[in-house]
This record gives C-alpha cells, sequence and structure tokens, in this order.
C-alpha cells in the first residue's frame, strides 16, 4: 500500500527517491553542487520550495543530498519528514560554523559529539531535565577515521547551536570557557529528531569565520575548504 504521508508537506519526493543516507548542507545551491560534482547520474528528486534534494551514487553507493535551510525549525522539518516518512536511516549535516574556541581555526573541520542548545525544541520530548543531543557515535567513529584517511585531524567536540545569528547575550564567552569548538544552527535539532525516531546523525563543519578573532574564509577559498568536509561525508554515507 502506498504511504499516506507521502508525498509530506515540505517534500513531494516519491516513497524510495531518498537513499539511505542524506547528506544535508544548510544551501540548497551547495545540495546541487555536490550532487553536481560527486555523484554519478543525480536525479533532482525535490524542489519543494527551492530546497533541492537529489539522489545519484558515489563510488558504486546509493547516496542523497538535500539541503536543510538554516535554523532548528527548518532542519527540524525536512530531518523529520525523512527518517519517519521516507525510511532515511543517517542524516549527516555538512555546514559552516564559526570557531569559539581559540584553538580552532578557519578552514578546520569541527565534528559534533553534542550539541548545546539555546533552542526550545527539545521542550516538545517533555523531559523536565537538560537534555544532551549528540550524535551518533559509529558515524562519528567512521567519519574520524575517513579525515585521517584523507591526512586531516578533525577537531571533534561540542558544537553550540544557537537560534540567533544576530545575539545580543555574550553566550559565546560563556561556551567558550566550557570548551565548546564552534556556533552554528542546526545541529541540536537534529541530533533530537535522530534520536527519537531511532536513527543516525553527525554534523561535519567546516569553520568559515571565528567569533572572537574575526577572522574569515576568504570568499574564493570557500568551495575548496568545503569540498574536504563533503568527501568525509560521501566516504562514509
Ligand atoms: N553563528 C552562527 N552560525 C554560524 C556562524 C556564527 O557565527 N558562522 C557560521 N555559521
Amino acid at each position: 500500500m502506498a504511504n499516506p504521508n507521502i508525498p509530506t508537506p515540505h517534500i513531494t519526493a516519491k516513497e524510495g527517491d531518498f537513499a539511505r543516507t542524506v547528506l544535508m548542507p544548510g544551501d540548497p545551491l551547495r545540495s546541487q553542487f555536490i550532487a553536481k560534482t560527486y555523484l554519478t547520474d543525480p536525479v533532482l528528486v525535490n524542489n519543494t520550495r527551492g530546497v533541492q534534494g537529489y539522489t545519484g551514487t558515489y563510488r558504486g553507493k546509493r547516496v542523497s543530498v538535500m539541503a536543510s535551510g538554516m535554523g532548528m525549525p527548518s532542519i527540524g522539518i525536512y530531518s523529520y519528514e525523512l527518517y519517519n516518512y521516507y525510511g532515511v536511516e543517517n542524516i549527516i549535516r555538512v555546514g559552516t560554523a564559526g570557531g569559539l574556541c581559540d584553538n580552532v581555526k578557519v578552514r578546520d573541520i569541527v565534528m559534533g559529539m553534542s550539541a548545546y542548545t539555546n533552542s526550545n525544541f527539545g521542550r516538545q520530548f517533555g523531559f523536565d531535565g537538560q537534555l544532551a543531543p549528540c550524535c551518533s557515535f559509529e558515524l562519528l567513529e567512521k567519519a574520524v577515521a575517513a579525515a585521517r584517511k584523507m591526512g586531516i585531524e578533525p577537531n571533534v567536540g561540542a558544537l553550540y547551536s544557537s537560534d540567533t545569528f544576530y545575539d545580543e547575550s555574550g553566550a559565546g564567552g560563556k561556551l567558550k570557557k566550557l570548551g565548546v569548538l564552534a556556533i552554528e544552527m542546526e545541529s541540536a535539532a537534529l541530533y533530537l529528531n535522530a534520536a527519537r525516531a531511532g536513527k543516525n546523525a553527525l554534523a561535519i563543519c567546516t569553520i568559515s569565520d571565528h567569533v572572537f578573532t574575526g577572522e574569515s574564509l576568504p570568499a574564493q577559498e570557500r568551495q575548496t575548504s568545503f569540498t574536504q568536509m563533503m568527501e568525509i561525508a560521501l566516504e562514509i554515507a
């Protein structure tokens, strides 16, 4: 029988259109870039709201890529529908983050073992204490190994998923004291949706700017720096 939840309110793909593993950049154009650069015979499976989703093969493996948009409400919707309605098992976020720690530099790759957050996303689960959104150990272990094989030593630790990009709270300084590596806006919701659905998630981020040093990646270097994280994600897909 056809799945009554498909198409979903936000994804018009057909049942079976997505592979078990979906790479998830924030930007739809980066989704298109990954599909066109790395996938053999990519097929556009979703374009609702311009959120491009493609499925193709990478070194013989069937892989999908679809954008999340920015922020936790957006990635919360897409990851929920992929995990719960499209049978997706693994979502690997490939995005940018702002460095917080002194030893995290622009161009570095950070893998989010956990994600602190100021978001209320987790309140829906009705748990009275603090949640600790964390990644899939299996995906993390594979990603670290794949990075090292490529000669890259990733930074692995806590991310901070913020509801605000422009922020007056001064949270960055407090998080830095707690050893949080980098700030972005999506991973906590992705990790919680994966946990609730019994699925796997990992965020692999490239540091595009640094909150305290003000350093940022020159525009012409953005693409080349980002390809490393994409290749790590494709390797473990
Ligand atoms: N804040 C939030 N998200 C980000 C940042 C930042 O400074 N840099 C890249 N993604």
